[in-house]
């Protein structure tokens, strides 16, 4: 039996918790900690996992699940160190810190396993990209994507291409959000009601994601596809080229590294 405890039981910890307790893990095999008694109680009542302190987590699980704001680590890991068992594997879910940073304060030897997830994990869809630490063996990845794997899909890549993954899908949905709030507004602006607006746009983009996944198609082509000759699409295109739209999707996702570094800086 491997218990899991997830340490900082927020959004993020929050949707680990239903995603693995949806696909078939038993509520005795979890644990969470979270510093608000009141928030604790609501989680246990909802989900049915017990909260539990630090020390507890450590010592009655064999994956801790690291779920606190990077701004939150230190004293969380001063916690850890005190606490950890040997051998435990510990998953950081910690946008910019990187395992070196984990590996220098808890005990030698420690695995770690660096993971940029997505919000989408709230609905079993995440994107998140695993990378081992440097005592995380080939067993260590293969477990924790056999646990990410019951929440949406997961990719393997080196820890230095970590930063490039935060920029793009772990800030990834709020640019389509971003996306889809404007194309709402262009609905109002065109004299649709704002409900109509918001049906039309969320439901096209969610069919365009389940065409792009299931087709495996490039998005050129299926673009290509539904842009006519004198069209009303080419209209549209023509103008977000003119607006630099592709050139401001660059800088922003090159923005998001820079600053994705920069956190893993201390
Ligand atoms: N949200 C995203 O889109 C996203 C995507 C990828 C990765 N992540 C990463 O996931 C992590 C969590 O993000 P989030 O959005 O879920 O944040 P969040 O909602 O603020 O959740 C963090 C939770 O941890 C609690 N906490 C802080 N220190 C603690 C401690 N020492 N012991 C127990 N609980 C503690 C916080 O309590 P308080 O309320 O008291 O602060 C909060 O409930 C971050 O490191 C982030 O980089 C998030």
């Amino acid at each position: 039996m491997t218990r899991i405890a997830v340490l900082g039981a927020g959004k993020i910890g929050e949707a680990l918790l239903a995603g693995l307790l949806a696909a078939g893990q038993p509520a005795g095999d979890l644990l969470f900690t979270e510093r608000h008694p009141e928030r604790a109680r609501e989680l246990t009542a909802r989900h049915g996992v017990a909260a539990v302190g630090v020390p507890e987590a450590a010592a009655r699980s064999e994956v801790l699940v690291v779920a606190v704001k990077p701004q939150d680590i230190d004293p969380l890991l001063a916690e850890l160190t005190a606490a950890l068992k040997p051998g435990t594997l510990v998953v950081s879910l910690c946008a910019g810190l990187p395992t070196s940073l984990y590996e220098q304060v808890l005990p030698a030897g420690t695995p770690v396993v660096r993971v940029m997830p997505n919000t989408p994990m709230l609905v079993g869809e995440a994107m998140s990209a695993v990378s081992g630490g440097t005592h995380a063996t080939d067993e260590h990845l293969a477990a924790v994507e056999k646990m990410l794997g019951s929440v949406g899909r997961v990719v393997r890549l080196p820890e230095s291409q970590q930063d490039a993954v935060t920029a793009l899908s772990g800030s990834g949905p709020a640019y389509f959000f971003f996306l889809v709030e404007a194309m709402i507004d262009a609905g109002i602006l065109l004299g649709l009601p704002r409900a109509v607006a918001a049906e039309l746009i969320v439901q096209s983009a969610y069919g365009a994601a389940v065409m792009m996944r299931e087709s495996g198609d490039h998005p050129v082509i299926l673009r290509e596809a539904v842009t006519s000759p004198a069209g009303t699409t080419i209209a549209a295109v023509r103008e977000l080229e003119r607006h630099g739209v592709r050139a401001a999707l660059l800088a922003a996702i090159e923005a998001a590294r820079d600053r994705s570094v920069e956190l893993g800086k201390r």
